[in-house]
């Protein structure tokens, strides 16, 4: 590849990635793509909702995901420990959630810690993600 190929593609590139970042911007559904898009390609394996919806009432711990958020997600959750009230995680009766990437990996960072004692892998994120999009 010669000098001036090897410019163009790099130009193509930035600009594909640039269009992502402008069109992801613009709603919080295309922040819900982005991240299932994401995942996908880190966990090089089609996502389940039945699989998320195992991890998310599994137990370990002493806790599952359900234990604060219920076992309906589209329900009004209650921390175990500090009893507040947490708004519902289902997309469908919550349209806020998921719509910031640094808020939707923050809390699977620091609530995967909390129930599994490690980080969700990539495959155990969009899982749930696809559960919690599937309940309408
Ligand atoms: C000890 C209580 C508790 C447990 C257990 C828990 N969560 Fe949470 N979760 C919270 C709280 C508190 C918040 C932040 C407050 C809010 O956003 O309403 C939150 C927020 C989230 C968010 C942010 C979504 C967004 O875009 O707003 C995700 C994702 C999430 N939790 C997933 C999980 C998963 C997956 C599990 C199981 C591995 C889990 N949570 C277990 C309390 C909990």
């Amino acid at each position: 590849m010669n000098m001036s190929t090897r410019m163009i593609g790099s130009l193509a590139t930035a600009a594909v990635a640039t269009a992502v970042l402008a069109t992801a911007a613009i709603a919080g559904t295309d922040v819900q793509s982005a991240l299932l898009a994401q995942w996908r390609v880190d966990a090089g394996q089609e996502f389940s909702a039945a699989r998320g919806r195992a991890l998310f009432e599994r137990r370990a711990n002493d806790w599952s995901c359900s234990s604060c958020h219920t076992a309906d997600p589209r329900a009004t959750g209650r921390h175990v420990v500090t009893e507040k009230s947490i708004r519902p995680l289902a997309p469908a009766s919550n349209p806020r959630r998921f719509t910031d990437r640094t808020k939707v990996e923050k809390w699977f960072r620091r609530n995967c810690n909390d129930v599994l004692n490690r980080d969700c892998t990539a495959l155990e994120k969009g899982d749930v993600l696809t559960y919690l999009v599937s309940l309408k």
